[in-house]
């Protein structure tokens, strides 16, 4: 009888912490090179292209505001995140940058469809005036 208690509580155990790891999202680690990388364009540059990128390609998804409330949204598997959040806005400039241009599971990698580094760059410095 002890032994069932004891492995009836294994059981819930190995449960709780499967179902925590799958629930809480992998890390996106972001390499070195990009975590420190200098955004070459100043915030104010071109501030309309990068809005007009925004919406054309992140809005779908993102959002108009980037709450992660965007008309597809519902369909994703994985955390769109809050661009408007402390957390999301503590990230580097160089971060947003590598996440927008190579993307990981259903974020599609935007270096082929905003081949311009300049525009992506853009589009980090739209996403910083999203911050409320
Ligand atoms: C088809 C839907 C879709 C579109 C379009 C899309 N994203 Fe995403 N995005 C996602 C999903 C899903 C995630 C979560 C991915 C993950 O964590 O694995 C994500 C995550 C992100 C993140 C990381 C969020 C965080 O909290 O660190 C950034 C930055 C981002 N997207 C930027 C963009 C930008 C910029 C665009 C437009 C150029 C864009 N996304 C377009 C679906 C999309």
């Amino acid at each position: 009888m002890k032994t069932f208690k004891i492995l009836t509580i294994i059981g819930i155990i190995s449960f709780a912490f499967y179902s925590f790891t799958t629930l809480v999202q992998e890390e996106w680690k972001v390499p070195a090179k990009y975590q420190t990388m200098k955004n070459p364009v100043a915030p104010k540059t071109d501030a309309a292209i990068g809005k007009s990128l925004f919406t054309k390609h992140c809005k779908s998804c993102h959002g108009a505001e980037g709450y992660g409330d965007g008309t597809k949204a519902k369909e994703m598997k994985g955390d769109l995140g809050d661009f408007s959040s402390k957390e999301f806005q503590k990230q580097s400039d160089g971060a947003l940058f590598y996440k927008t241009t190579t993307g990981r599971d259903d974020m599609p990698e935007f270096v082929k469809k905003v081949p311009s580094d300049e525009d992506r760059w853009l589009i980090v410095n739209y996403m910083r005036t999203l911050a409320e």
